[in-house]
């Protein structure tokens, strides 16, 4: 979490219980969440940039049961999600986010303003019942202690990245228009993608683009980055994308997507910790939850999807009978043994045919949802 100096921890706004919505709470159209050209930390985000948030109505549906009390927005991005669950009129937002232009963006959206003393890090609505911070989601059980009193009605994470984030050219996400090779969501934290390209050696590259990016040709696209950046060094997108293309066979240059896109997809990855990031919020998230109250996750590829899928299934696994021992299945509900999360989602909620006609970018989005239960929870 990202607190300035001389804000004050425990002086924060604790998010008040809801409210009449503000006038500013409302967003433009239900599928848009409207982007300002504001400078923060020396990035600017497009005026008017849309990000259409993906599964909006699934996830609106899956917190809609949820008991009264504080949502986590993990993934605040435009606040697309966050605004549609605003709506649903019993959870107050603590709505979370890496990329600082994202919080600012968000904050404009919901009509929150910046804290004072908090460096722009942290916002607030007048009736308190939004906060929104800059932080990052594996942090989760702090954020939660510090601004949502503990305990949550629910946990909405929307992996990856936002639309502005894909398309500003200057963020360094993309592959068509040339601009510096960063790619940090957070443009003050890690290390950018130009210097993981300086600096992993050949056998590191070739471990990231082939885990990362399930790329068949990672150790080649490895050897020429290594054979190039003792030349000059690579530090634009233009230039990588090019490079991996003549690094490929022929044959594979002509079909399907653009052949930087694993490479991209795999820096990406590493330069921002996703996974790791991942694998600490769903192991702390549940046990932030109340009685009744939801996670869930939306994953854009198989090595989100794979995690959440295994961390939600070893939560709702119920341990087996002990053989030998007399005892039954229904004398260890008795004892307190029991199942602390139930699994709402057997097989994960996909978009419709008409969500992904509308918005490509959700074509590969999946949905997983935890509840907590109530009994005893370890
Ligand atoms: C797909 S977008 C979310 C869009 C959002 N649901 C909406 O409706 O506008 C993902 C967002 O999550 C943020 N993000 C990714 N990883 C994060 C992390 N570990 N901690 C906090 N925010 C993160 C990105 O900066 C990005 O803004």
């Amino acid at each position: 979490m990202r607190i300035a100096p001389g804000h004050e921890v425990g002086r924060t706004p604790c998010l008040r219980p809801a409210q009449p919505q503000p006038p500013g709470l409302s967003v433009e159209g239900p599928y848009s969440a409207r982007f300002y050209r504001i400078p923060v930390g020396g990035l600017r985000v497009s005026r008017r940039f849309e990000h259409r948030p993906v599964l909006l109505n699934e996830v609106v549906e899956a917190m809609a049961p949820t008991p009264p009390g504080v949502l986590v927005d993990g993934t605040l991005g435009g606040g697309g999600h966050a605004s549609a669950l605003l709506r649903l009129g019993h959870l107050r937002l603590l709505g979370v986010d890496r990329d600082p232009a994202a919080v600012a963006a968000a904050a404009e959206v919901l009509g929150a303003v910046a804290v004072t003393g908090s460096g722009a890090d942290v916002f607030t609505t007048p009736d308190g019942r939004v906060t929104l911070v800059r932080g990052r989601f594996s942090d989760i059980e702090a954020i939660t202690e510090e601004f949502g009193g503990g305990s949550v009605s629910g946990v909405v994470l929307d992996l990856g990245v936002s639309s502005p984030q894909l398309d500003e050219a200057e963020r360094g996400f993309g592959y068509s228009r040339s601009a510096v090779l960063d790619m940090r969501m957070d443009p003050d934290l890690g290390r950018s993608a130009a210097t993981v390209i300086a600096e992993s050696s050949e056998d590191e590259l070739t471990r990231i683009l082939h885990t990362y990016g399930e790329e068949r040709f990672a150790r080649r696209i490895a050897r020429a980055i290594v054979a190039q950046r003792t030349k000059a060094p690579i530090t634009t997108t233009t230039e990588l994308a090019a490079l991996v293309r003549d690094a490929i066979p022929a044959a594979a240059r002509r079909t399907g997507p653009h052949p930087a896109r694993r490479t991209f997809q795999a820096l990406r990855i590493e330069v921002n910790d996703e996974l790791g990031e991942l694998d600490a919020a769903l192991d702390a998230s549940p046990g932030t939850l109340v009685q009744g109250g939801r996670m869930a996750v939306i994953s854009y590829h198989s090595l989100e999807d794979r995690r959440v899928k295994r961390a939600f299934g070893a939560l709702t696994t119920r341990p087996p009978v002990p053989r030998g021992l007399p005892v039954t299945e229904d004398d260890l509900v008795a004892s307190g043994e029991e199942v602390g999360y139930r699994l709402l989602t057997r097989r994960p909620i996909r978009p419709t045919a008409a969500e992904v006609a509308a918005n490509p970018r959700a074509d590969s989005a999946r949905m997983r949802v935890l509840e907590r239960m109530g009994g005893n929870v370890a």
